[in-house]
């Protein structure tokens, strides 16, 4: 839970101290006032990156040297002090008054999720969006599942480097042998994962859709069913060689959701699959703080333009209810149901200053 925040030259945003409610955060303000730009600074001191763009130079104010991101985070009795600096040569990232070990430790400190107009990616983009939201979810409730990550990712390179390198197989078998490993736990704690949170996401999304149809969702491993992953690799050997990185695997695996008989990508509308992309993050919001007792961060940009009042009601709700830490942004608050206006803490926005009350 966000308890407070100080943001400095962070796009247009100059200076802004902050102190947020533990439940529901409200941000009003005009079109490029800087209400995205709040939310994106509050995902940065969960993930030192945007949701926005993959270069963080376009996040230091235009004339600035360096943006700089500070919060207090409270889990449970423990408030923890983050900051993130970057200027356009260095970073410093601290966390708990400490020197930032790695990224794991900033997420698992503060686990974000963000809503936004692009949220249909999810379901109608490519199979990596959907093995970051699963791993996502994973992650943060699953100790051991960094490690395994690390474990194969390091690996994978190893392989492919052996593969590029017109290598014999028997240099690939110990990075085999390791991926084998480490795979299949991956395999398995996502397996587990989707296992735990099916019943909610059925659930949440009948609410949402208001529709009979059952909503299913499958994994995908990323190699043949019933066989192992030593023997997948073993197969895959020739295949992998000619393509010249490593083809079968958890890092190629996805997740197929569907609505009654149909793939929700071939069939359902822009509109519906928001809702349906929604109900996976409330899911994995309230499975996290099933698990853990704890609050994650629900950053919900603009709904408002992109779902009809009676949808982005019944989404609100559920999303208070999932016990999450919500900060909604809208540019015409009389677009939100009363009881969401009613409960929250308001900021207005306007030429990038952040007002309370
Ligand atoms: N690095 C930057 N320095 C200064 N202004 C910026 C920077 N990046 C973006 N902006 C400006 O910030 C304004 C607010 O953007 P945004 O947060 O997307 O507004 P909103 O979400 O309220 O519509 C825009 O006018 C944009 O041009
Ligand atoms: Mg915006």
């Amino acid at each position: 839970m966000l308890q407070s925040l100080t943001i400095q030259d962070f796009r247009c945003i100059e200076r802004a101290e902050l102190e947020f409610a533990p439940d529901t955060n409200l941000i009003i303000g005009p079109n490029a006032s800087g209400k995205t730009s709040l939310l994106e600074a509050i995902f940065f001191l969960g993930r030192a990156r945007s949701f926005r763009t993959a270069r963080l130079g376009p996040l230091i104010r235009d004339g600035a040297h360096e943006l700089m991101v500070t919060g207090q985070v409270r889990n449970g009795q423990r408030t923890v002090p983050v900051g993130l600096r970057r200027g356009r040569r260095g970073a410093e990232m601290r966390l708990g008054g400490q020197p930032l070990r790695g990224l794991a430790d900033l997420t698992e400190n503060f686990p974000v999720q963000i809503l936004d107009p692009t949220v249909h990616g999810l379901l109608d983009g490519g199979p990596r969006e959907r093995r970051k939201f699963l791993d996502w979810g994973v992650f943060h409730v699953e100790q051991s599942f960094h490690g395994y990550w690390q474990r194969y990712s390091r690996a994978l390179k190893q392989r492919n480097v052996v593969l590029r390198s017109e290598g014999g197989r028997a240099e690939a078998i110990p990075w085999e042998r390791e991926l084998a490993e480490a795979g299949e736990a991956i395999d398995s704690a996502r397996r587990v994962y989707l296992q735990a949170i099916t019943p909610s996401l059925e659930a949440v999304a009948s609410t949402l859709l208001g529709s009979g149809e059952g909503v299913a969702a499958e994994y995908e491993p990323g190699w043949a069913a019933g066989e192992s992953l030593a023997d997948a690799l073993a197969r895959s050997w020739e295949r992998d060689r000619s393509a010249g990185s490593t083809q079968v695997g958890p890092h190629r695996g996805d997740l197929s959701v569907r609505l009654g008989p149909h793939r929700v990508q071939d069939r359902v509308s822009r509109g519906q699959q928001k809702v349906l992309a929604g109900a996976l993050v409330l899911t994995q919001l309230a499975e996290y703080r099933r698990r853990t007792g704890r609050a994650a961060a629900l950053l919900a940009d603009d709904l408002a333009a992109e779902l009809d009042p009676a949808f982005l009601g019944r989404f609100l709700e559920l999303a208070q209810s999932g016990g999450s830490q919500l900060f909604i942004t809208v540019i015409r608050p009389e677009n939100l149901p009363e009881t969401v206006i009613s409960s929250a803490k308001v900021f207005h926005v306007e030429h990038g200053v952040v007002g309370a009350g």
